[in-house]
């Protein structure tokens, strides 16, 4: 079966993918979430837009929404969704080059839904938070998800995910192996042929583990002096049991 690089073949069928975790009430979150440090309006920076899910929720919040992605075929619907809005503009990047956007300023810059986890070194994950620094207009904030060991351990390590897509099926398979915290997986999606068979393309995805000690550290490295941690969709710090932690770093 022919491997494609992460979120060419998801991309059509990663809008439903992600329903089941509503979008929309995420969005709403981290828009509350950032009033809540501060952001008031300006210009709203999505790192690792996709197909446009993250950057809904600001259309109309922020001045003006740019969203990033290096896949084409996640940035073609990201436009068709939300790019005919006035203020919303989409641009082809890797989000951790040095110099990207370079000039510009925003009040929020954020990278969600497991943005962060995909960037599997720890030199390029640096150089994204560096990015963020950069980009951020004084008083802004930087806001960011990621998966916890808890989640990596007990919901993605050796267990088969099967769902139903419009056109076919999606299956999620992968590990997890610590050290060196390393979560492996394919994506395979079955397109139904006019034929009755099915067409499998298969997708590899790679994302490392960074711990709240780790995260900190980089950020701190990368000029962030103030950190605050929330188990994601709630305002309360993260337990044992948290799945997922929202970041909000300020410099
Ligand atoms: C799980 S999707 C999240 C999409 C969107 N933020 C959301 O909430 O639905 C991760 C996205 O990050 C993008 N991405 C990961 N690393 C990137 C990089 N270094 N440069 C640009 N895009 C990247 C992928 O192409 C993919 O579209």
């Amino acid at each position: 079966m022919r491997q494609r690089p992460a979120y060419t073949a998801f991309a059509a069928v990663y809008d439903r993918w992600c329903a089941d975790v509503d979008p929309a009430r995420w969005g709403r979150y981290n828009v509350a979430l950032a009033r809540r440090h501060g952001f008031s309006g300006g210009r709203v920076l999505d790192l690792g837009c996709g197909t446009g899910l993250s950057t809904r929720p600001w259309v109309g919040v922020g001045d003006a929404v740019l969203g990033v992605d290096r896949s084409p075929q996640m940035l073609r619907l990201a436009r068709r969704s939300v790019g005919r809005r006035r203020g919303v503009r989409f641009l082809r990047a890797d989000i951790t080059a040095p110099g990207l956007l370079r000039g510009q300023t925003f009040a929020l810059v954020q990278a969600n839904f497991d943005v962060i986890n995909c960037q599997t070194r720890e030199h390029r994950l640096l150089r994204l938070f560096r990015n963020a620094r950069r980009l951020l207009a004084p008083g802004g904030c930087f806001l960011f998800d990621v998966v916890t060991a808890h989640a990596y351990r007990r919901l993605l390590n050796g267990v088969s995910v099967f769902q139903r897509v419009p056109g076919g099926a999606l299956v999620l398979e992968g590990r997890y192996r610590e050290p060196p915290g390393l979560w492996q997986g394919t994506v395979t999606f079955l397109a139904a042929g006019r034929d009755g068979h099915y067409r499998a393309a298969e997708e590899r995805h790679r994302q490392r583990h960074y711990s709240p000690s780790r995260l900190r550290a980089l950020l701190r490295a990368a000029g962030f002096s103030r950190c605050h941690l929330y188990a994601t969709l709630t305002f309360r710090s993260p337990g044992p049991g948290t799945e997922r932690l929202t970041v909000v770093a300020r410099a």
